[in-house]
């Protein structure tokens, strides 16, 4: 059984909730993209877990793993690891394996994405976690790979032979080449290297090879759908591949290996950073969206912005990712808002259409038109099967499933784990 997980909005979805409900029931648990940009909230009973980089199965019996496609901050990886241990989770190699074609996100990275970002006239609102560098790196070949963290000498090979170019850089966007090969940096780097290095693993042998000794594997996504590099709004966007087609090409399986293709899918819509966000509500809908729903970023802390579900986005996602059924989130979030409203369209100069415009220019000029449903008082953080919910939001349920085209199979009512059933 081979499932991927993805986001179908800008993020923040609920993937982590979702991949620690589910994680139960896969043997691997995979990270196929993105880095610590990424910012998964795991809620089990009082236990609050906040975590980047370690994919959100940590907590069950799963082997969690790092595919190559990723970007990874060791310092990050560490502090994960610790945090864990602290808390009595142990991450042995047993537990965790990161593939040793994984690139590495170098301080450089960091500082370039501050600096890039700096000088921006329209700012993109990054994380400034270093990722777009990365990639830009591992497209150019210019990468340090995890397998050369590991190892000192070929690490000090690697800088030697990408410290010249990293350094001009640098120098051209105004900032001081001197981080690239200072020696406290590079020292910590090849502690961080030491520490890390029993976890070294082949993620796509590993992966494949379970799956024909009849194991299931989870692909957990980072980042949303319309965050992807090639198909979302760019330029707002991070700099992976966040659809479900990259899990296959990422983690290096087949994609006649897919069975399943989960959508996380929130009952209304945030988004961090900046880049248009059509059904953006800043009156009083969304202070309670903002409110209710907590909508703070968990990598950035700065505050969602939140607005009614979009239609003609989430059939977008439906094409990118093919996805066989959804996981709606955060319905308790809307408790209290009368009317509640779905936009099924957008009006584009003078024209109404019901699909997002491919240019992001357009969809930032695109007025959504909505179509509004009753909705409902009563809470619903503890309602534990589909029945018992009010029927004003079991209508609602129902409306986005028909105009999504896809069934939803898990409804979340909160945060806990035992906040969700099956619908
Ligand atoms: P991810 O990036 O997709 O993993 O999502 P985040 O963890 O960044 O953001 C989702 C936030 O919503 C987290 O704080 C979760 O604990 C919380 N959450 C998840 N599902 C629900 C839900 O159904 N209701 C409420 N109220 N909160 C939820
Ligand atoms: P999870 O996995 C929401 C956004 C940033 C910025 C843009 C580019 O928690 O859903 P980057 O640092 O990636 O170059 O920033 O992408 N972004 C996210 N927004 N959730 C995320 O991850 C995000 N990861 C990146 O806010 O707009
Ligand atoms: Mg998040």
């Amino acid at each position: 059984m081979f499932t991927i997980i993805t986001g179908a909005q800008f993020g923040d979805e609920g993937k982590g909730k979702v991949v620690d409900l589910m994680a139960g029931d896969y043997n691997i648990v995979a990270r196929f993209q993105g880095g610590d940009n990424a910012g998964h909230t795991v809620k089990v009973k009082d236990e609050i877990y906040k975590l980047h980089l370690i994919p959100s199965g940590f907590l069950l019996d799963s082997r969690v793993l790092i595919g190559p496609g990723t970007v990874l901050n060791p310092e990050i990886m560490v502090e994960e690891i610790r945090m864990l241990e602290e808390a009595g989770v142990k991450v042995s190699a047993e537990k965790l394996g990161i593939d040793g074609k994984t690139s590495i996100i170098m301080p450089y990275h960091i500082e370039l994405d501050g600096l890039r970002e700096a000088t921006r006239s329209e700012k993109i609102g990054t994380t400034k976690r270093g990722i777009g560098f990365a990639y830009i790196d591992k497209i150019a070949r210019d990468e340090v790979h995890f397998s050369d963290l590991v190892d000192e000498k070929r690490l000090m090979q690697r800088l030697s032979d990408i410290a010249p170019q990293k350094e001009e850089e640098i120098k051209a966007i105004g900032g001081d080449p001197s981080i690239v090969t200072e020696s406290s940096l590079v020292d910590r780097y090849i502690s961080l290297g030491r520490e890390l290095a029993p976890y070294i693993a082949d993620v796509s042998y590993e992966i494949n090879k379970s799956l024909d000794e009849g194991k299931s594997v989870l692909a957990e996504g980072a980042q949303g759908s319309h965050l992807d590099v090639i198909h979302g709004t760019q330029k707002f966007v991070t700099s992976s591949s966040t659809i479900a087609g990259s899990a296959c090409a990422n983690l290096g399986v087949g994609p006649t290996r897919v069975n399943e293709v989960l959508a996380i899918v929130k009952a209304y819509i945030t988004r961090v950073g900046a880049g248009p966000l059509p059904t953006e509500q800043e009156g009083d809908a969304g202070q309670h969206l903002h409110d209710v729903g907590h909508e703070f970023g968990t990598t950035t802390g700065r505050s969602r912005r939140c607005g009614w579900f979009d239609m003609p986005l989430a059939k977008k996602s439906v094409y990118l990712n093919g996805y066989t059924s959804a996981a709606l989130t955060k319905l308790d979030v809307l408790t209290g808002l009368d009317p509640v409203k779905i936009c099924v369209g957008y009006e584009l100069d003078g024209k109404v259409i019901d699909y997002p415009p491919e240019d992001t220019s357009q969809l930032a000029r695109c007025v959504p038109v909505y179509e509004e449903m009753e909705g409902w008082d009563a809470d619903l953080t503890s309602v534990v099967g589909y029945e018992d919910l009010p029927q004003k939001a079991r209508v609602y349920v129902e409306r986005l499933e028909k105009l999504m085209g896809i069934p939803v199979k898990y409804i979340s009512v909160g945060p806990g784990r035992e906040q969700t059933f099956m619908k």
